[in-house]
């Protein structure tokens, strides 16, 4: 959207500037509507699976903006040999995923393509003092991440058939969980910042926070939860290609990275499916976020702090 002029309204809270998760427009002082569309290629052979997988990231970019979802629709696009159980398997995955969020199924559109797609275009519900952007970090601010890292790399581990079974378990789980935990647990505790970790890996998230907040983020690198099949696979070289492109994307503003090994920098940006959220929150309410993210079925870790802007926006610890 860079050849094309902003649209910008005093009601439109969040727009596409600072690249966050969702637009967000405010309908009145104590409402604001979230809007958000994502849809992919399939990730795993199985359609249910999958449809769960592609709904819980759609839904997660309402989770970090704060909000709850609402009213979802389909975005499907499917090969004419594709069997009708596969795309009956989708939808369902899709649907059972959006009723697990309390939100509704109401539409959606279908097309034929060569390579199956699926993924939601979700509208959601926030209260205006709620909206969670990804550039409202506030120095001093700890970040906490609420999702292990690796799936990308798992993913491609997972279809040159060499992960285990307990790595194909934990990766399918991780990406079918819904934010929802992490968001009410990053909301009740006034979060000041959060986005989720999905394409541009964690450190290109993280970079996105930094630059919008005009801040520099520490990342401590060992408490960073990774899993270690993804670290193993990484080691040898098994990663996919969207790595590379965003460690490219993001090398020039990444200070320390000569000091880690080169399978745990890839593991930092490995492209996440449905990945965690990523949250900044006031030192003072880190024991309200902790506590609100004890039953997160993903877990959580403490992954660094925000400081003054320095040089560089992100340095690894
Ligand atoms: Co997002
Ligand atoms: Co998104």
């Amino acid at each position: 959207m860079r050849n094309l002029p902003v649209d910008r309204d005093p009601k439109l809270l969040v727009g596409v500037e600072t690249s966050d998760d969702a637009a967000v427009y405010l309908i009145n002082e104590d409402l604001a509507l979230v809007q958000t569309l994502d849809f992919f290629t399939p990730v795993v052979d199985d359609a249910y699976v999958f449809g769960q997988i592609a709904a819980a990231n759609s839904l997660s970019d309402v989770y970090a903006m704060g909000g709850d979802p609402l009213l979802a629709l389909n975005i499907v696009c499917f090969p004419e040999d594709l069997p009708p159980e596969s795309i009956d398997g989708i939808l369902r995955g899709g649907q059972d995923k959006i009723r697990e969020a309390g939100a509704l199924l109401v539409g959606g559109h279908t097309v034929e393509d060569k390579e199956p797609k699926y993924g939601l275009s979700v509208t959601g519900l926030v209260h205006p003092k709620d909206v969670k952007k990804n550039s409202s970090a506030k120095v001093g601010d700890i970040l906490v991440l609420t999702k292990p890292l690796g799936i990308g790399i798992l993913n491609t581990g997972i279809k040159a058939q060499i992960v285990s079974e307990a790595g194909y378990l934990a990766a399918i789980e991780t990406m079918m969980q819904l934010n929802d935990v992490a968001k009410d647990a990053m909301v009740a505790a006034k979060a000041n910042a959060c986005t989720d970790i999905t394409g541009f890996g964690f450190l290109g998230h993280a970079y996105e926070m930094a630059a919008g907040s005009d801040l520099t983020l520490y990342i401590d690198v060992k408490s960073v939860p990774i899993f270690p099949e993804a670290l193993e696979l990484a080691d040898q070289g098994i990663v996919p290609a969207g790595t590379y492109k965003n460690l490219d994307h993001i090398s020039c503003h990444l200070a320390g990275a000569d000091e880690i090994s080169p399978a745990l920098l890839d593991c930092l940006v490995d492209p996440q499916t449905s990945g965690g959220l990523l949250i900044a929150v006031p030192e003072e309410n880190l024991p309200l976020l902790i506590q609100g993210l004890e039953d997160n079925p993903t877990g959580y870790a403490i992954v660094g702090r925000v400081a003054e802007k320095e040089k560089k926006s992100i340095v690894l610890i």
